[in-house]
């Protein structure tokens, strides 16, 4: 049965670089609160009218470029996004377009934070099935579009504008404990089928539970209200997702450290064993704990959230792409992945590189 193995991969990291001194120039927060409490000092913000599909494509061209792999020889395109173009049709067929390929199979999912190994997940199971040969996942997200800022807000926090109203800011500031936290990004790996026995997706766990659904999520702008869209909900602010941040917080660092448990375990591979564990970018102190807990070495647990902040699909792809670049990865190196995120939506797979 043929394996799964990454050939190829690239990001896109968009052109603004937001620090957290320019946040607290319209809310209630600083540089120092932010670093400590989630790790973050800086990440990337698209121009207005770039879109996650744009993001993307230009990932997925670098993956394929650094694959050596010609857009027609894959046979199916994975989406993973929550922030795509449109509410229809998903991003697959933009993102066919944009690259200039031929038809072929997509599938646009979405699972949030957890999207990629959900992505890998589909991947693996068409390759072993010997329905793809050649999958291409692109995570890609342009959380900007969340963020409710007034117009004079961006502008004050591009330095374009004096300041806020004291209404602005307090309005801004109801965010505080979610905007600082994400960034905009993309990357993409190339994913090919392999009969090399010591290579490949070794075994992957995937959970969702919806119990909590509600403690990450976006209330409004959603077919549950008629009209799904109106002024009323942006007054209120429902199309900004709602997050109870500590409650995420102990759902993410249980479910990592199980969900890697489990998978290290029946597969009889020591934490020690591992080459890198690609975690999730959600909170620093979210993967210092994880780490902690499973017995890892620093070296093992590569980051980036200082600098991207959480990218939600893009984090794994985006490690992964600056690892194998950095010559972090070399063939037969076992490599674990772990995420949680909204919906909720959790896994873990294990690879030989
Ligand atoms: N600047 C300054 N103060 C802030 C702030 C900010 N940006 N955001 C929140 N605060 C305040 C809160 O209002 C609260 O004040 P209070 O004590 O007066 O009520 C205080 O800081 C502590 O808030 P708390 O929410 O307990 O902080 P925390 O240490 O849990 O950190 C998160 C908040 C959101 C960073 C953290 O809970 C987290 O990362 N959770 C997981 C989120 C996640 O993983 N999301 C994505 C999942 S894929």
């Amino acid at each position: 049965m043929p394996r799964s193995i990454i050939v190829g991969s690239g990001k896109a990291i968009p052109p603004i670089c937001v620090t957290n001194d320019m946040l607290a120039r319209v809310m209630d927060t600083t540089d120092a609160w932010i670093q400590e409490r989630s790790g973050v000092k800086t990440r990337y913000y698209v121009e207005k009218g770039t879109s996650s599909a744009d993001l993307g494509a230009l990932a997925a061209a670098e993956a394929l470029a650094n694959g050596s792999v010609d857009k027609d020889e894959v046979d199916l395109l994975i989406s993973a996004t929550m922030t795509p173009d449109h509410f229809f049709p998903g991003n697959g067929g933009l993102l066919q377009k944009r690259l200039g390929m031929k038809p072929l199979t997509t599938f646009d999912i979405r699972q949030q934070c957890a999207g990629f190994l959900y992505a890998m997940q589909l991947a693996d199971v068409h390759v072993r099935s010997g329905l793809a040969k050649t999958v291409l996942i692109v995570g890609h997200e342009v959380h900007t579009g969340f963020m409710p800022y007034s117009d004079n807000s961006w502008a004050c926090m591009y330095g374009q504008s004096e300041k806020v109203t004291p209404e602005e800011f307090e309005w801004n500031s109801r965010f505080r404990h979610l905007i600082p936290l994400f960034g905009d990004g993309a990357a993409a790996v190339v994913v090919r089928a392999t009969d090399d026995e010591g290579r490949g997706v070794v075994d992957q766990l995937l959970r969702t539970d919806g119990t909590d659904y509600d403690k990450l999520y976006v209330p409004g702008t959603g077919f549950s209200h008629r009209p799904y869209t109106d002024p009323e909900q942006f007054k209120r602010g429902d199309h900004v997702p709602v997050m109870e941040g500590r409650h995420v917080f102990k759902l993410a660092t249980t479910r990592m450290i199980e969900a890697s448990q489990q998978v290290l375990t029946r597969n009889g591979v020591k934490p020690e064993d591992v080459k890198l564990v690609l975690m999730h970018q959600a909170n620093m102190r979210i993967n210092e704990y994880c780490a902690k807990q499973l017995g890892l070495r620093e070296d093992q647990v590569p980051h980036n959230i200082e600098r991207y902040g959480n990218t939600t699909a893009a984090t794994i792809p985006l490690l992964w792409d600056e690892a194998a670049r950095a010559g972090r990865i070399e063939k037969g190196d076992q490599i674990l992945m772990v995420a949680f995120g909204a919906g909720m939506n959790w896994g873990a797979t294990l690879l030989r590189a």
